[in-house]
């Protein structure tokens, strides 16, 4: 089951588990739909290694997914009927920290057959050292500064662009150190106004066309939340953005420097895995269907250094995985 925000290398999870756990364990595989929408209104086709041939380059999921509530129509009581008269022995749940908790919960507190496999392209989740998606997006992000910067460079022109990253700034701060950016704007750390403005001149003063990258749950000095132009996502949360086009007005106003704001969205989330993160997720997927068959309900696969391990969901839901201070700091020497 993939659950949550897609993100590239969730068909190579598929993969990997469903290969591995029949090639290696013997075991059969049905894919539930949508996420915890599939298992609470048995929605569930057979998984054979006949549907997983050339996945692992598969951008989304062929299982699809949605932000469904674990807890909503029927919750654990109706998921029990559903694993029982469809004979399910495990469920393996690839996504984020909302679907991970969730799964840690139907584990532990209601004894339901549960494993995890950590994914967001933010890469906020802990309990695993990088979570698939996040290269393909940081390295989609890199790319698409290094095109902004031409035409920036072409016009004499500031260029902000907005990012994802909803609580963490991880995709901003590598895509910004990948590409060579002038201004890094995170949520973790707040930067003035006065402070911008002075990398953006810095800049602009040695020739430079200045670049600003911003991850959209960037909070500035004199708001109390992130920007969100665009209303309400179906599950209630605000959907962010729009904080590149509130910046470039400012940025041209105190610097003179025409500004434009570009915002990357769903570019970041679509399209194919990079190398990196197709190894990782295959070999995530091999892991759970280990989890799966060893019965080690409760935990997820990880990654610890280049090691594939497991820890507890639990554990992982915690705390996001936020940008640490030493990160930060060690990123102010390449600003302005
Ligand atoms: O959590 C991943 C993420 O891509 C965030 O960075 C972003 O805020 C959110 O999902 C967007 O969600 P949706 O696809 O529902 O608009």
């Amino acid at each position: 089951m993939t659950s949550g925000g897609d993100g590239p290398g969730l068909n190579a999870v598929i993969r990997g588990a469903v290969r591995h756990g029949i090639r290696t364990h013997g075991v059969e595989f049905a894919g539930i739909r949508d996420g915890w929408r599939g298992l609470l209104e048995d929605d569930i086709t057979p998984l054979t290694t006949f549907d997983v041939r050339g996945l692992s380059g598969r951008g989304g999921t062929i299982l699809g997914t949605s932000r469904t509530h674990p807890y909503s129509d029927g919750g654990p009581d109706r998921m029990r009927e559903v694993i029982t008269t469809r004979g399910l022995d495990a469920v393996i749940a690839v996504g984020g920290e909302g679907t991970l908790a969730g799964a840690a919960r139907l584990a532990d507190d209601e004894g339901l057959p549960v494993v995890g496999v950590p994914k967001t392209i933010d890469n906020d989740l802990d309990g695993t050292d990088y979570t698939f998606g996040f290269d393909t997006a940081a390295a989609i992000a890199t790319e698409s500064i290094d095109r902004l910067r031409t035409t920036a460079e072409s016009h004499h022109r500031c260029m902000v662009i907005e990012v994802m990253g909803r609580h963490v700034g991880w995709i901003a701060l590598h895509a910004g150190m990948a590409a060579g950016a002038h201004a890094v704007l995170i949520p973790e750390f707040p930067v003035s106004y006065e402070q911008l403005f002075t990398w953006v001149r810095s800049a602009r003063d040695r020739g430079r066309a200045p670049i600003v990258v911003v991850a959209e749950g960037f909070v500035p000095t004199d708001r109390d939340e992130a920007v969100s132009a665009k209303g309400e996502a179906r599950d209630g949360r605000p959907r962010l953005g729009g904080i590149a086009d509130e910046l470039a007005p400012l940025i041209e106003e105190a610097t003179g420097i025409e500004t434009r704001s570009t915002v990357l969205g769903h570019l970041q989330r679509g399209g194919s895995p990079t190398a990196y993160d197709r190894v990782l997720s295959t070999r995530l997927g091999m892991a759970a269907a280990d989890l799966a068959v060893r019965g080690a309900w409760g935990r997820m696969a990880s990654l610890d250094g280049t090691d594939i391990v497991d820890v507890r969901m639990a554990d992982a839901v915690v705390g996001l995985k936020r940008v640490p201070l030493d990160r930060w700091q060690e990123m102010q020497v390449l600003l302005g």
